[in-house]
């Protein structure tokens, strides 16, 4: 038995919009973080280095087309003397699809800053902070 044309055609498109759909994928966000080097900068959790990406509730890291333009905009647009350091990545780098993979590893992250009180060091550095000053 053949398979019939029709039948072919039908296959190829519907794998195809599967592929056009593949969702973003959390696990290959992570490897892309650290293999692009973002942890360098913005530590593996995104609460340290030059920028948070957890907590601050910037468009830059809640919304995904934002995020995308974000990491292209320096490279499209190629400033003469780029006014910071965030590096250029651009669509050779990292494709759409791990951009939005980036995305949604980024966006499983949470702030994990403990409280003040739960902090020994900070909390001796501030309780003498607040004591008066005796010579
Ligand atoms: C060499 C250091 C460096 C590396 C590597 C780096 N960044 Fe950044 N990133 C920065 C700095 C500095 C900023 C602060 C703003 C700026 O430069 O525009 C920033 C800002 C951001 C912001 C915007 C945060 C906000 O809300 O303001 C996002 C999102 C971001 N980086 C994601 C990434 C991702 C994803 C990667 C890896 C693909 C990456 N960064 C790699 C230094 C870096």
């Amino acid at each position: 038995m053949t398979i019939g044309r029709g039948r072919l055609i039908v296959t190829m498109v519907l794998l195809l919009v599967a592929a056009m759909a593949r969702g973003a994928d959390v696990a290959r966000g992570k490897t892309l973080f650290f293999e692009h080097g973002c942890y360098s900068c913005h530590g593996y959790g995104g609460q340290t280095g030059a920028r948070d990406l957890v907590g601050t509730g910037s468009p830059l890291v809640t919304d995904e087309s934002t995020f995308i333009t974000f990491l292209r905009l320096r490279a499209n647009e190629a400033p003469l003397l780029p006014s910071t350091r965030m590096p250029n990545f651009p669509v050779e780098a990292v494709s759409d699809a791990q951009a939005r993979d980036i995305f949604a590893f980024i966006n499983t992250l949470r702030l994990d800053t403990p409280e003040i009180d739960q902090e020994p060091a900070m909390k001796a550095i501030l309780d003498s902070a607040g004591r008066e000053y005796r010579k």
